[in-house]
């Protein structure tokens, strides 16, 4: 899928998949460098951050694990609620391992905040976290972020795995979409 695959409902292209990828690729390097020496567990959150631990885990040098989590955070259109659910769980015991959860986008910070927390629960020889997309208006929840990709705007994006409705996830860059799309 492409801009030409979604005609007038992309407002613009906010991140190219060139630049994509070599940020991915820094990312990369920086927690082969962190981890190095180490065994680490990449968990994936479903279903956003498919394309970047994809991405991340290929680029990366080091051996990882991979493992996936499913979480809902109720909310209707374009806002997470809060409410958080666990709707796929880990099927690694996390204890005694480093771990790095790779996520798409934090906005509200409430999805990675209550996912840190849970995972911390399970004795943990670390938690980090690493996104690839920050929006910079100001987190409900604080959260430790130690590898971030890009900071944006707070505007709705789409695209490498962010959806509207379940759409767009599958655009190889990060878009915008154009308000008429959603309102
Ligand atoms: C998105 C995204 C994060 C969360 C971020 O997930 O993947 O998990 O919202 O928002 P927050 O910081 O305000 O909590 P979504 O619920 O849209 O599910 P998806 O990954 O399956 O698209």
């Amino acid at each position: 899928m492409n801009a030409d695959d979604i005609g007038d409902d992309l407002l613009d292209v906010l991140i190219s998949a060139e630049r994509l990828q070599a940020r991915i690729s820094e990312l990369a390097a920086r927690v082969d460098a962190d981890y190095a020496g180490r065994e680490l567990l990449l968990v994936g959150v479903l279903k956003g951050a498919v394309m970047v631990m994809a991405d991340l885990a290929r680029a990366m040098h080091l051996p990882v694990r991979m493992d996936w989590m499913a979480i809902s955070s109720y909310g209707s259109g374009t806002k997470s609620s809060g409410v958080v659910r666990i709707l796929k769980d880990l099927d690694t015991d996390i204890s005694g391992k480093h771990v790095l959860v790779v996520e798409d986008i934090v906005d509200s910070g409430l999805t990675l905040s209550y996912l840190v927390n849970n995972l911390q629960s399970r004795d943990p020889a670390s938690v980090a976290v690493c996104v690839l997309l920050r929006k910079r208006a100001a987190a409900q929840m604080p959260v430790d972020v130690a590898y971030t990709g890009f900071e944006i705007a707070d505007e709705f994006v789409i695209g490498y795995g962010l959806d509207y409705a379940e759409r767009y996830r599958n655009l190889p860059f990060i878009g915008t979409l154009a308000p008429h799309a959603y309102t």
